[in-house]
Formats: C-alpha cells, structure tokens, sequence
C-alpha cells in the first residue's frame, strides 16, 4: 500500500537572492536576480515525500495573504492534502530571506504563522497523525506543538523523525519521544554538547553515547561525506555521490523526506539511508528547494 507520511512544521515564502558571492559585513553587493518561491523545513519535506509517491498530509499554518495563497496552491499542485493547513487571519505567512551563491547559502527566517502554531492545533488533527506510517517534524514551529504532535504519536504507536533544525538545545523529554533524530553535524554537537570534528571515532562514540541516552535511532547528515548511522553496533556512512551542485538549499530537507519515504515503505536502515542521501545528492542539482525534489524514478536510476 502507498507509505503515509504525516509532516508537521512550517511553510515560508523563500525570496532568494543569487549572488556571485556573500557580502561582506557592512558591504553592498548587486545580485543577479530574486525569486520568490515556496519554502520552509516542513512543506519541503512534504512535498519531497509526496515527489517520491508517498501519501503526504501536512500541518502547519500560514497567514491569509499572496505569499499563503500561493504556498497553499503550490501544496495543492504537489498532491499533499492541505486540509490540516490553517490559514491565519492576524498573521503573516512565514518568509526565508535567502542569500544564495552556488556553494552556499545564508538564511534570515521571520516565523510568522508559523510561530503561531499551537498544541491545541495539534491535537485537532491528531487522527492524521496515529493515521500515518511516519510522522516527520522539524523545529520552524514553536516547540510546544512540536512536543505535543511527539507525544501523540508515541502513543498512537507511531513512528516519529525529529529533524532538528534550525539548530536549538532541546529538552530531554522531547528528545526521548522521537524514534529517529537527524542532525547536522553542527546541530548534533550542539543538541549532545560534544566537538567531534572529521574525527571518525569521535562521531561513533558520540553516536553510540546518544543512543543509549535517548533510546532512539541517530543519523548524522554530513553534507558532502554523506550520513553515518550505526547499524550492526558499527558506523556505517552512506556515501553522498559527487554532483555539481546548484542550490543546496532544502537538501536536508530531500534527505529526510526520502528517509521517511523509506521508513514508511518497511524498509530498513541500510537500504534506507544511503536511499534518501541519493535523493538529497540529485536535489543539489537542481534550483529551488521543492522543485528540487527527485522523483521514485530518478532516484532509482541515479
Ligand atoms: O531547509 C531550507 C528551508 O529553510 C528554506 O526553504 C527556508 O524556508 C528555510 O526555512
Ligand atoms: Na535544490
């Protein structure tokens, strides 16, 4: 049957600006163009899953305005049920203002109807979330509605991704509610308080430390290096094949969109993870953070 991925988050209005190279501070710099495109962690990864095939519904708000109008029809085009979508008279719709050159991105996120998102919207919608195969969250949405969607879940019995970003310190209760975590490697040495650096070693002690403290599943995403897990008690990573990348922005997205699509088709980690690091490799390929997003198709036959 078709996986069922339930993505709580945000939904921004992107307005990205291309540069040749970031300014510097205090510099004025002439980019080369601006595009508004439809953003945010949370309807990336919905529309990354719904790319894949997956049946994707989402929850999240915007506000009643162009940019929320326009994110809602793009949902729409990409078939992710939008009916858990609250549009927010007395709100904004969240935007990321988007430096963005080749290599690299910079981001400015004003929250928005995103930051106005509750626990009482949550549990409003709580029957798509025991009704889903996964449950994929991020940390663009106050973290009181991130934890109450965790503890629905958990006890529905189901499985829940938490990619943690942007990066914030986290309480251990929510923590402890998640099956899986997927930090950068940034973000993991600020959520467990430990500098790894490129070491090898110190990633798997810091991997296994983190594990038997949470009692979940950590997959590390490293950007070029691609993502390293434990399976079989050893790291294992996940080679990212070399692309020519155009636009990075939303390939942590792509990566746990696929990873969700996985989990929720019954697969295991190992076929998985190096899965959803191919799907992340092929949307640095292309420009914008959910047309990026690959196909089942062109994932397989990468
Ligand atoms: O992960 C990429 C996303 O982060 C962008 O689409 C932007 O909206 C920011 O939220
Ligand atoms: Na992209």
């Amino acid at each position: 049957s078709t996986p069922k991925v339930t993505v709580i988050g945000s939904l921004n209005m992107d307005l990205v600006v291309s540069m040749p190279r970031m300014p510097k501070q205090g510099e004025t710099l002439t980019g080369d163009a601006i595009h508004y495109i439809p953003g945010g962690k949370g309807a990336n990864q919905a529309v990354g899953c719904a790319r894949l095939g997956a049946d994707v519904t989402m929850i999240g708000a915007v506000g009643s305005d162009r940019f929320g109008e326009h994110i809602l029809q793009d949902m729409r085009r990409f078939g992710v049920s939008v009916e858990a979508l609250a549009v927010l008279e007395d709100k904004p719709t969240g935007t990321a203002s988007i430096f963005h050159t080749s290599e690299d991105n910079s981001i400015v996120i004003v929250p928005g109807a995103n930051g106005a998102v509750t626990p009482e919207m949550i549990d409003a919608h709580a029957s798509a979330i025991v009704s889903a195969d996964i449950v994929l969250l991020q940390l663009e949405i106050p973290l009181d509605a991130v934890e109450r969607a965790l503890q629905i879940a958990r006890s529905g019995g189901v499985r829940t991704v938490l990619n943690p970003a942007p990066a914030v310190h986290l309480p251990q209760e929510v923590l402890s509610l998640c099956d899986y975590v997927t930090p950068n490697e940034h973000e993991f040495e600020l959520l467990s308080s430990l500098a790894l650096g490129e070491s090898e070693a110190l990633i798997e002690e810091g991997i296994r430390s983190w594990e038997e403290r949470y009692g979940n599943k950590l997959l590390m995403t490293r950007g070029k290096h691609g993502v390293s897990y434990l399976d079989d008690n050893r790291l294992q990573t996940a080679s990212a094949p070399i692309v020519e990348a155009v636009d990075t922005t939303g390939a942590g997205d792509c990566f746990n969109a696929a990873f969700c699509y996985g989990l929720a088709s019954g697969w295991e980690l190992k076929q998985a993870v190096p899965f959803a690091v191919k799907a992340a490799s092929l949307s640095v390929t292309r420009f914008g953070a959910q047309a990026g997003m690959p196909t089942l198709q062109e994932v397989e036959s990468l």
